[in-house]
């Protein structure tokens, strides 16, 4: 044998051993490169065939042309298993449906809300807006609740860094919906029919029935000869149509600066159907809503004659008629975004 057929020999050993172990199609081109590139080992082997005598270039050349065949079908060879190695060689049907993407929902909450905020303007409320951060005026003093009144310790709040020309903290984290009762009088006048839906504060240590942020609804009408009979079928009608039932309702005295008389609006629990459960601590009924008759004070602050209007208010928290809606026993649930909670809204 010839030197050279021994060097075509040794380097197809050495070239197929190479393409044996590339492990992906990069390496195999790199490969594929460095043999049978125009500058490529076995290409420039093949050329000096061309030199060598004329009784030997013609068994080396056929072996030489071999060789170069065998190298290509085996680099055929091993890019499609490569290439297969990639797809796996599964059946792939485009004609499938894809994989869904998961889409949130509305928070309960946020859908309790949107039913009150309907329920309410179909029954020709306005939808009122008000600060989160509000003034110690509009928060308390407004709302018939002096600096000193016992009143105050109530909704202990969180006061703002903030001091008025007396030296007084006068910003607070808003306690409650009810703020908005005074401004929407100011900006309104009467008559007025309005709700507010918001976020208000307190400095409440949470349990499984308090929370330190949570939701509130306020409603406020005011018009000639308001009374309680007014405020009664209109909470029996938002009742109503929140839980898809008729529940009765009952009254109680309550103190609230605000309002004269206050009461405390109680109804029927949806759950046990007045029998008594523990959600309604066995006695049938829950308390619902705080509520009563503008106090006159209210009324005068929003530049309303209350010798002329009267009109009544009621608030009470979101989470709580969502609560009662869904049969949840934890308020805390609502802000832990659990998504195993969530999910079933
Ligand atoms: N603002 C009261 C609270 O947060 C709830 C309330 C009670 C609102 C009586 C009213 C009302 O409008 O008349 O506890």
């Amino acid at each position: 044998m010839t030197s050279m057929k021994n060097k075509l020999q040794n380097l197809k050993q050495e070239i197929l051993e190479r393409l044996e172990k590339a492990a992906d199609i990069l390496q195999l081109q790199e490969l594929e490169e460095k043999y049978l590139g125009r500058k490529g080992e076995l290409t420039l082997l093949l050329k000096e065939v061309g030199n060598l005598p004329a009784a030997e270039r013609k068994e080396t050349g056929k072996l030489a042309n071999e060789i170069r065949t065998e190298i290509k079908q085996k680099l055929i060879e091993i890019k499609k298993k490569l290439d297969k190695n990639i797809h796996n060689d599964e059946f792939f049907d485009a004609t499938l449906p894809g994989t869904k993407i998961a889409s949130g929902h509305l928070h309960p909450l946020t859908q309790v809300q949107r039913d009150l905020e309907k329920i309410f303007s179909s029954m020709g409320f306005m939808i009122l807006d008000g600060p989160e951060l509000e003034s110690d005026y509009y928060n308390f003093e407004a709302l018939n609740i002096p600096k000193s009144h016992p009143a105050r310790d109530m909704q202990d709040t969180f006061y703002i860094n903030h001091k008025n020309k007396q030296g007084e903290y006068d910003m607070v984290m808003r306690t409650h919906t009810s703020n908005v009762q005074v401004r929407a009088m100011e900006k309104y006048g009467a008559p007025l029919r309005g709700v507010a839906l918001g976020k208000i504060y307190r400095n409440e240590a949470t349990d499984q029935r308090h929370e330190h942020t949570f939701y509130q609804i306020e409603g406020l009408m005011v018009d000639k000869d308001i009374s309680i009979a007014h405020l009664m079928a209109v909470l029996r009608e938002m009742f109503k149509r929140l839980f898809d039932q008729s529940a009765n309702i009952r009254l109680r005295p309550g103190f609230f600066s605000f309002v004269e008389p206050g009461v405390e609006v109680e109804m029927s629990c949806l759950l046990c159907k007045g029998k008594g459960c523990p959600v309604c601590k066995r006695t049938g009924w829950v308390e619902m809503l705080g509520a009563g008759l503008v106090h006159p004070n209210v009324l005068r602050a929003g530049g309303i004659d209350s010798k002329i209007y009267s009109g009544f208010a009621f608030g009470t928290g979101i989470e709580r008629l969502a609560m009662m809606k869904y049969g949840i026993d934890d308020i805390r649930l609502f802000h832990s975004g659990d998504l195993y909670f969530l999910k079933q809204f």
